[in-house]
């Protein structure tokens, strides 16, 4: 069912810092800033060819990173991103197979404008899960 892997998430407490460390010390890719109020982050893509690392910082108080980033201060790989190819029929085999997909199981516009979901960190050993349908 899954494909490649799109990304690789990382929450910070400081997209800026982390921007200009990727930049500069890593020598990296980085794109600009994204606000995602739907999502509650600014979100900023770094290109490494073969994936990406999306970069996660708080927006709004409601954020569904703000506990995450309490429990972890210095900041912490957040998620993984797989690529599906139709999101629907994955949602409704994992739901059938047992697996929780958060939120009212209904997949949301995305970063790059497609639609994603969530799997619980319960139910795949600790880590949270994105699928984006491409
Ligand atoms: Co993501």
């Amino acid at each position: 069912m899954i494909g490649r892997l799109n990304h690789i998430a990382i929450a910070v407490p400081s997209l800026a810092a982390a921007s200009a460390k990727y930049r500069d010390l890593l020598g990296a890719r980085v794109g600009q800033p994204q606000a995602l109020p739907e999502h509650g982050v600014t979100v900023v893509f770094i290109d490494t060819g073969n994936t990406k690392v999306e970069l996660l910082e708080p927006l709004g108080e409601d954020s569904p990173i703000v506990a995450f980033l309490a429990k972890n201060p210095t900041g912490g790989m957040h998620h993984i991103c797989f690529e599906v190819p139709d999101i629907a029929a994955a949602a409704q085999t994992l739901t059938a197979g047992g697996a929780r997909v958060l939120g009212d199981g209904t997949p949301k516009i995305g970063a790059h404008g497609r639609p994603v979901l969530f799997l619980h960190p319960k139910d795949f050993d600790g880590t949270l899960i994105e699928l984006e349908e491409v």
